[in-house]
């Protein structure tokens, strides 16, 4: 398969390739062998460093050429060395479990520890895998003990500029030789931290965004191989960042005002032999060269006050002054959960314009999140000025020109001011802006296009899934998605990286989450949001509109938003089957389900008609409705998948009486909302194609008299809007989910295909890179849509995603984590190809579909232990084949039946290749 640029990435990172490639050279492949145990994830991560001590979770994949593997028994061991089992070995366990394996609770761990691990598994017939290859993790500091007395501190601002950014270092001294160290840091504020002049560890904008007033993330650096025998310094430049930055709607100082930094350096000689190093009072500091630095407005620089070599031995600070101590806030220090923010992607401009004499403008040709990196020529004292935006004028006087408006009041602005004459390489440290073009102004000389880069930032899921298709307007929409995603999922899941605000509304990753699962293995990331989600929660169970919550500011709750707390737990765990994510926050949850489920029931009667607020009903749809009424509609839509999700869920967490009472509270609430909104003559109250796609999709109508009729006004509706999608944020994800649940993928496609106002299509034909807040973001004339709101990358219409890879890809998951799946790609529907793979905690996943003279050839990958309902169109079970033999009998095709045109067949693991003429059958 070709796709698989993803796969590559995460083939490289679980590195499935070393140990066929072993058997290949050995020759030697007897059963044994041949199945082998990859993909170690703890926490839903890969060797992961620093974490906490108390919710260990383990998962693998077993893998083997054979067909219709199944796992039969698991043994895994923990020691502190590579291949041994002192920590724990947990013996042979009769269980097809392979995902949030988790340990008993009298195995301790302690901090800063490595733990080495490995798993060995049995298949069907009882013959074992070898020990896998051993993975780690690593403990960072548990407690506020752990941090062994290291102080907070404070450094120098300049008494004229209280925004200026201070440097802080300390020299310490190693008299033997390391065999490793580690530091563990954190901050009030941003921290970039260097060892003997170089930047530890490879992430950025550190500690990361949570409610610094309950929990503040420490970050651990395997500093080993920076330090020497000897002399040695640590330094630390330190920003605004979250913490007392500008944070959504213009407001700043959240969190405190001033700046300060925490860090502890372990060291291990190789005598056995620990040294730890604390910040103290004896650390010094000195006003740098961050003038100031915003994370919404931008980042100063001024080389002429650079300290040439502050963070290296030979640097002289006596003049430096002496840190303040400021008061101690250990006991909210945790380890960060997720992966970091890293750098992870670099993109040349690929065009440069001059629209106004002296303002250079590069075009990236992709909207991205992060900063530019400039190789510049200037003379000494000269300040540059950088701009970003997302889009240009495309029309009237300012055409060319960045078009900065819809920005609001971030200024997402640098500067740059140069010591001395030469050229220079800079980088924002202590920034971040979301951007397609940057502007230049202020040098005598422009910098070549290719002197100026995008260095695409974001917190960084492992890349697990992708999906081709022949048609190159909807692999960009592909594209746009998994930009949008990567953009926005930074440190938390943002509405928009560009203009004010960057706030994590609750609804924007309610709606986008099945379709983020798709793309990325979200379960770190998400689980971390869902802690801050903890935070947040209020005394009733009741969860705000923005999470963090910063100064009570979006405090309201909101259908559709708060519910965010069912529906991103319940879209991880269908997604990857891993239980972890529900098991920690279930009480929580219980508690805000509780919140919905009271406030529905207060008139008996089922409906949902509160929780509104001033962004209720569909937001930002096309319709003319009133949105409350609408609303009415939309919340006990939710409150009936809120109470089937948490019925799916109870199963999951083995609470069976809760399961039993909300899965049979499920009809009831179906029922009253039929009783409720829908007409005698099928239509739906309010008539917006948001609620006829939620009563359908929802699975709402249970008769299906009552539904065909239903489904036909649907259609009805959609004729009337001339087949063009109308919705908001709520409706979108329901619109094609509904169509082909009525059975009219053509409509759906319809839909998908449309690239005039509105349609996703449009957009792209617009020129979108990303995904729009708005379905007029730019209009047809060029012009841009109302620009209090207008931002350009905003994922929530993303939420096509799931519903792409689901029917267009035809991968379905039956049971959570795809343990089942359905393959049924849509063929035809002006398609001739089309290849998805998605590398699910069971391993990959894959289909891959082309028509050739008439006949189809798909091909399909089910990872070990699950299985599989292959879907083939077909003029009879006889005409489809698999490999040289017919379909039904092939190895490892353990039932099929044909109907309707239609073989399926239901498969264990492995590679199958089916054949089917599509001649004689119905265009599609
Ligand atoms: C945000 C949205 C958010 C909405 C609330 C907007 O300002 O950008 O994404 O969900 O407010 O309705």
């Amino acid at each position: 398969m070709r796709f698989i640029l993803a796969c590559d990435l995460v083939r490289h990172r679980f590195s499935v390739v070393l140990p066929v490639l072993f058997l290949l050279m050995t020759g030697f492949a007897s059963r044994s062998l041949a199945l082998s145990v990859q993909q170690l994830t703890v926490n839903g991560r890969t060797n992961p460093l620093g974490i906490a001590g108390d919710d260990i979770s383990l998962s693998w994949a077993g893998e083997t050429p054979e067909r219709g593997m199944v796992q039969s028994s698991y043994r895994i061991r923990i020691g502190n060395k590579e291949n041994s089992g002192e920590v724990w070995d947990s013996g042979e366990v009769k269980s097809d479990r392979q995902i949030d394996v988790v340990l008993p609770p009298n195995v301790r761990l302690e901090p800063a520890s490595r733990y080495y691990w490995q798993v060995r598994v049995w298949d069907g017939h009882g013959v074992a895998s070898d020990w896998s290859g051993p993975a780690w993790f690593e403990t960072g500091l548990l407690s506020a003990a752990d941090w062994s007395g290291a102080k907070w501190i404070a450094g120098k601002t300049s008494a004229t500029n209280p925004s200026s950014l201070p440097l802080c270092r300390d020299v310490f001294k190693l008299a033997k030789t390391v065999k490793s160290a580690r530091v563990y840091a954190s901050a009030h504020g941003l921290y970039q931290l260097s060892i003997n002049g170089q930047k530890a560890g490879d992430q950025y904008l550190a500690p990361g965004w949570t409610d610094y007033n309950r929990r503040i993330q420490a970050q651990a650096y395997d500093v080993t191989a920076l330090l020497r025998k000897g002399e040695n310094v640590m330094g630390v430049a330190l920003g605004d960042g979250w913490y007392r930055g500008k944070v959504g709607l213009n407001w700043s100082h959240i969190y405190g005002d001033t700046l300060a930094f925490i860090a502890k350096l372990q060291v291990v000689y190789t005598d056995g032999s620990t040294e730890t190093f604390i910040t103290d009072e004896k650390w010094r500091s000195v006003q740098g060269p961050f003038v100031q630095a915003d994370l919404q407005d931008g980042e100063s620089y001024d080389a002429r006050l650079e300290q040439a070599g502050w963070d290296g031995a030979e640097f002289d600070s006596s003049n430096w002054t002496p840190v303040a101590v400021v008061s101690d806030d250990s006991s909210k220090l945790v380890p960060q959960p997720d992966e970091p923010i890293r750098a992870t992607e670099v993109l040349a401009a690929r065009t440069r314009s001059e629209p106004v004499l002296g303002e250079y403008v590069y075009d990236l040709r992709q909207n991205v999140v992060g900063v530019a990196r400039i190789r510049m020529s200037g003379k000494k004292g000269q300040t540059v000025r950088i701009r970003y935006g997302e889009e240009l004028y495309r029309q009237g006087a300012k055409q060319g020109q960045l078009y900065t408006e819809n920005l609001r009041t971030a200024k997402v602005t640098d500067t740059y001011t140069f010591a001395k004459a030469g050229t220079i390489a800079y980088q924002p440290t202590f920034t971040q802006h979301g951007f397609r073009y940057v502007e230049i102004t202020g040098l005598d000389v422009a910098p070549d296009a290719k002197d100026v880069q995008g260095v695409v930032l974001g917190s960084d899921l492992p890349n697990i899934g992708d999906l081709r298709l022949s048609n190159p307007m909807l692999n960009q929409l592909v594209r746009n998605i998994a930009w949008g995603q990567r953009g926005n999922f930074l440190s938390i899941p943002t509405d928009t990286p560009a203009r004010d605000e960057r706030l994590g509304w609750s609804g924007d990753i309610s709606l986008f989450s099945p379709t983020a699962c798709r793309y990325r293995d979200t379960r770190a990331f998400l689980s971390k949001l869902m802690d801050d989600v903890r935070d947040a929660q209020k005394p009733d169970g009741n969860i705000p509109a923005v999470v963090p919550q910063p100064r009570h500011e979006f405090d309201e709750t909101g259908v559709g938003w708060s519910d965010a707390f069912i529906t991103v737990p319940y879209a991880v765990w269908h997604a990857t089957g891993d239980t972890r994510i529900v098991r920690r926050n279930w009480e929580a949850m219980k508690h805000f389900y509780g919140f919905v489920h009271d406030s529905a029931m207060k008139d008996g009667n089922l409906l949902e008609e509160e929780r509104s607020s001033w962004f209720s009903g569909d937001w930002l749809n096309l319709e003319n409705v009133d949105r409350l009424e609408e609303h009415k509609v939309i919340a006990t839509a939710y409150f009936a998948e809120d109470t089937r999700m948490m019925s799916e869920m109870a199963v999951a967490m083995g609470e069976t009486k809760e399961a039993a009472e909300w899965s049979a509270l499920v009809p009831k609430i179906r029922e009253a909302f039929v009783a409720a909104y829908r007409h005698a003559d099928g239509s739906i109250y309010t008539g917006t194609q948001t609620v006829y796609a939620m009563a359908l999709g929802m699975d709402l109508i249970a008769d299906p008299v009552q539904r065909k009729q239903t489904a036909a006004k649907f259609v009805e509706k959609l004729a009337a809007d001339n087949y063009h999608l109308r919705t908001g944020f709520l409706g979108t994800p329901w619109l094609l989910p509904a169509l082909s649940k009525i059975g009219r993928d053509d409509l759906a496609m319809r839909l998908l295909l449309n690239e005039d106002y509105p349609s996703w299509g449009f957009e792209i034909r617009m020129g979108a890179t990303t995904m729009w807040e708005r379905w007029n973001g730019i209009r047809a004339d060029g012009s841009f849509g109302p620009v209090d709101m207008n931002s350009f990358n905003h994922y929530a219409y993303g939420a096509v995603g799931d519903w792409t890879f689901q029917h267009l890809g035809g991968l379905e998951i039956l049971e959570p984590g795809y343990k089942k799946s359905r393959i049924a790609p849509l063929i035809g529907h002006g398609l001739n190809h089309a290849e998805c793979g998605i590398h699910t905690p069971f391993g990959l996943l894959a289909s891959e579909w082309q028509l050739i003279n008439g006949e189809l050839k798909l091909t399909v990958t089910v990872p070990d232990n699950t299985s599989a309902e292959v879907v083939v169109p077909a003029t009879s079970a006889e005409s489809v084949r698999e490999g040289k033999a017919a379909a039904a009998s092939a190895p490892g095709v353990k039932q099929a039946s044909f109907r309707d045109g239609y073989l399926t067949v239901l498969l264990g693991a492995g590679k199958y290749e089916f054949t089917a003429s599509q001649m004689g059958l119905a265009k599609r």
